[in-house]
């Protein structure tokens, strides 16, 4: 049987995990499923760790669910770890899009301003958990969900010994499922060339039974309301020239590149309003914790998939059992280059399609990326690189370089008042600096 440990067990995404693993139980039968959180988390944990217990009662599976505070002891013996922590909660969160928000520039979970700040308080952590695994768990995948998965995997990959390291994000299969509709045909017939970073991935080509149908994607996706969007994210549509005239499909995160504008004035009206992401998602949250809390509630409720990440579990699921029974099949990953995109260092994360076997995903190498593209593709990776070293050394010149060359900052000046402000305000999370 497998052992699978998920740290940060007390998240509210949680019971669509378990919900994966029990539909999946007879080609991956999960012996034990430790769920693991801090003491802040505790009574997170004790609620959600109730609900899976339920879940899998109903299912009538023979998987154990261990709650517990101490990680060290659910790491021993562990087969696969899964991480999806959020270091300061929510209302750290608040913070990574209000204070830029503040300063008029966009304020998001995982680009800009948001995003590196997230990456500083969340690397040192995985890096932690990633040393552990090697001490006690060390032919174990870690499969990390924490966002900013693209620079979280580029850290681990380049500063952890502990190898075997896959980032994880529900975007690829999001589009997949969106584009498989709009088209009318299964998910199986449907294979789409995914290359990029995280959050900034691209769909190069489209095949319908091995059939290029790039082109007819790209005209039904010019229009508005067959554009691809995601709850967390202002379904603010493209311009459809632009859409043709580009040739690939973009992920709705380009949006923040390429529409930075229209979608400033979405976020400095939510700022406005108190409602920016972060600020629904805590409501969102409270409420599903209050479903979670009742005993008769024995699935994962619909009302989950309100969140951005609605999807992320078939996601990690397929990865463990694809490795698990080396399927060999072709799936989205975060993983080391190593040559699969040209002109990207040979150990820095990207985002591409790979063959999941029993050692892992090997990338497919794609080559180049269009040169429509490939620039902010650049831009974005040495931010990613530098913020990752500002993570793990706590150089304030590192933090302050990510900051400027950051295409959403616009300007040095602003780029050090909203650093300092973010310091202090996340100083509690940051003691490396
Ligand atoms: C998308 C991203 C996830 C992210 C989520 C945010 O699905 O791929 O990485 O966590 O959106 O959703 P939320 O409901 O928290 O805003
Ligand atoms: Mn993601
Ligand atoms: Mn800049």
């Amino acid at each position: 049987g497998v052992k699978i440990v998920t740290i940060g067990g007390g998240s509210s995404y949680t019971p669509e995990f378990v919900e994966g693993l029990i539909k999946r139980y007879d080609e991956l039968p999960v012996r034990e499923l430790w769920l693991v959180d801090i003491e802040e988390g505790r009574e997170k944990l004790e609620i959600v760790g109730k609900l899976a217990q339920r879940m899998v009662k109903r299912a009538g599976i023979p998987m154990k669910v261990c709650l517990t505070l101490n990680r060290k002891e659910a790491l021993v013996g562990a087969d696969f770890v899964t991480t999806q922590i959020r270091v300061g909660l929510l209302d750290a969160r608040i913070k990574d899009e209000r204070i830029p928000l503040k300063h008029g520039i966009i304020g998001q979970e995982t680009n800009g301003a948001g995003g590196l700040f997230k990456g500083l308080r969340t690397i040192p952590v995985l890096l932690e958990i990633a040393e552990e695994m090697q001490e006690l768990c060390p032919d174990a995948w870690l499969i990390n969900f924490t966002n900013p998965a693209g620079m979280v995997t580029e850290a681990l990959l380049r500063y952890s010994s502990h190898k075997k390291i896959v980032g994880v994000c529900n975007l690829p299969v999001h589009m997949k499922i969106s584009i498989a509709k709009l088209l009318g045909v299964q998910l199986e017939e449907l294979q789409i060339d995914f290359a990029g970073l995280n959050h900034l991935v691209h769909g190069l080509n489209v095949y319908v039974d091995g059939k290029n149908v790039t082109h007819h994607v790209i005209d039904l996706l010019s229009r508005p309301e067959n554009q691809v969007t995601m709850r967390n994210i202002a379904p603010v549509p493209w311009q459809p020239d632009f859409l043709k005239a580009l040739g690939i499909l973009l992920c709705p995160y380009h949006r923040y590149y390429f529409k930075t504008k229209e979608i400033l004035e979405e976020e400095l009206e939510a700022f406005k309003k108190g409602t920016t992401r972060a600020e629904v998602v805590k409501r969102l949250e409270a409420d599903l914790f209050e479903l979670y809390k009742n005993p008769e509630l024995d699935i994962k409720p619909p009302q989950l998939e309100k969140r951005g990440g609605a999807y992320y579990s078939d996601a990690a699921c397929n990865l463990i059992s694809s490795i698990y029974n080396d399927k060999q099949d072709i799936q989205t990953l975060n993983v080391q280059n190593q040559g699969a995109i040209t002109g990207i260092p040979d150990e820095s994360a990207v985002e591409v399609n790979c063959i999941v076997t029993k050692d892992g995903p090997k990338p497919i190498p794609v080559g180049e990326l269009p040169v429509e593209v490939n620039g902010l593709v650049q831009q974005i990776k040495s931010f990613e690189r530098i913020a990752s070293e500002a993570a793990v050394t706590g150089s304030y010149e590192k933090a302050l370089l990510a900051m400027t060359i950051n295409p959403l900052v616009p300007s040095d000046e602003i780029a050090k008042k909203v650093l300092d402000e973010m310091l202090e305000a996340h100083k509690e999370y940051l003691p490396q600096f």
